[in-house]
């Protein structure tokens, strides 16, 4: 049974790190993509892809975890992978983009397809805006990532984009949760979940990032050098 929770998830292919903060109980699922796992050193083409996926799958648990398609050129292959890798851990969704590099709209049949037919949770990544996400989520999304990141880089504002979109789903009663993703900064954490995103997808050094504070350094150091002298 995979547990849907909200709060952080880690956007990363890095093994090492998914330990560690999962043994922190502080992530709730995990999120990649070709271009984040070549960024964690992930080689070995699909074979690597799966030894990787396997392994974080497993060490995150009941958490959801997901794994984006490697092709975007027929709706038929497309379907036949998303099923492949779905069946490498039963915690895995499948990231599908919203459409193809040139705006093929073959894509949203795939994301209905999956979610209907095959029952596979799907992860519709690359939007930017609320009415992608709104579409994604009639088709069937279970989750629907905003790069909140890139929006706010082309000069929109993200956490409009979320309002509207938290709005929509549940003025129609749809089921799917946001994905807050491209974060940049640490303060799009709060302002994102404060907005209406239900998750938010966090690099581990911003993660860590959001946890050490210089000051909290030197308070605890104070305490230290004072209980020496106790
Ligand atoms: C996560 O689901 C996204 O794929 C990721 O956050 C994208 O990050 P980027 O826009 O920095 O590439």
């Amino acid at each position: 049974m995979v547990k849907y929770e909200n709060g952080i998830f880690l956007d990363t292919g890095k093994i090492d790190e998914v330990k560690k903060y999962m043994g922190m109980g502080l992530i709730k699922g995990v999120t990649t993509n070709p271009t984040i796992l070549l960024k964690s050193g992930i080689t070995g083409g699909l074979e690597g892809v799966k030894k990787a996926s396997q392994e974080i799958a497993r060490i995150i648990g009941e958490y959801p975890l997901s794994v984006e398609l490697t092709i975007n050129d027929n709706p038929d292959k497309m379907i036949e992978q998303a099923r492949e890798f779905y069946a490498w851990a039963p915690n895995i969704n499948i990231k599908v983009p919203i459409h193809g590099p040139n705006g093929e709209l073959d894509n949203v049949k795939v994301i209905h397809e999956l979610s209907t037919k095959y029952k596979i949770p799907v992860n519709v990544t690359a939007m930017m805006s609320a009415q992608q996400c709104y579409l994604a989520a009639m088709a069937g999304a279970t989750y629907v990532s905003l790069f909140c990141g890139r929006v706010n880089d082309m000069g929109h504002s993200a956490t409009d984009e979320i309002k509207k979109i938290r709005q929509l789903l549940d003025a129609f009663g749809l089921e799917s949760k946001i994905i807050c993703a491209s974060t940049r900064e640490v303060s799009n954490v709060q302002e994102w979940l404060g907005a209406g995103g239900h998750i938010v997808t966090v690099t581990p050094e911003l993660l860590n990032k959001m946890l050490i504070h210089p000051y909290s350094k030197e308070t605890v150091q104070m305490f230290l050098n004072d209980a020496a002298k106790l």
